[in-house]
């Protein structure tokens, strides 16, 4: 009695590691949004929003904010979607709040924490307070970022961002 075994080696040189990753942002007037739907378009990353359950809205929301940024408070997030922890690579952006990263993605990240390993940070501001919120940010992840992406209200309106927004994604 013969056995005879058929097999087939397949080798290919263009099987490339394909990596995973996700866009999670809050927005409270959607300029850090527009930015992070194109980030997650270009580069074909799953998307989360953070829904924060405290109310931001409105001149009291606006004076809320300030004052949750400073303290970084801790609040209740609506449920989120993903966990960070199954991707290769986590973007991660948020508008500027008194110099701060808004409060909404501090929870986040505390609520995530250990989860990440390769980052890229994405902010929005009037002008003032990228420095210190890309470091609050560093330090809070506990990761130093692949790139970061700091942009005015104004650039991110007027779709003034194209070069910058290719160099975040090289
Ligand atoms: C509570 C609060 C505090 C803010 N603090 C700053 C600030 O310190 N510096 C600054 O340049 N812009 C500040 N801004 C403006 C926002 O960062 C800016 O408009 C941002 O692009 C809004 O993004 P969003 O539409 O994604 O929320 C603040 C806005 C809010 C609501």
């Amino acid at each position: 009695m013969s056995i005879v075994v058929n097999a087939t080696f397949i080798y290919d040189e263009d099987i490339s590691i394909i990596m995973k990753s996700l866009v999670v942002y809050y927005s409270r007037s959607n300029i850090t949004k527009k930015l992070a739907e194109e980030i997650a378009r270009k580069t074909d990353s799953d998307i989360e929003e953070i829904k924060p359950k405290v109310n931001y809205h409105g001149k009291l929301g606006y004076a809320r904010g300030g004052k949750h940024a400073i303290q970084e408070k801790i609040i209740d997030l609506e449920t989120l979607q993903y966990d960070p922890g199954d991707y290769d690579l986590v973007y991660l952006g948020a508008p500027v709040w008194a110099s701060k990263a808004a409060n909404p993605l501090i929870t986040y990240i505390k609520q995530n924490e250990g989860k990440f390993t390769n980052v890229k940070f994405f902010i929005t501001a009037g002008g003032s307070g990228f420095d210190s919120t890309l470091e609050q940010l560093e330090e809070k992840v506990g990761v130093k970022p692949q790139k970061t992406l700091a942009l005015t209200t104004k650039e991110v309106k007027k779709d003034l961002f194209n070069s910058q927004l290719e160099s975040f994604l090289e």
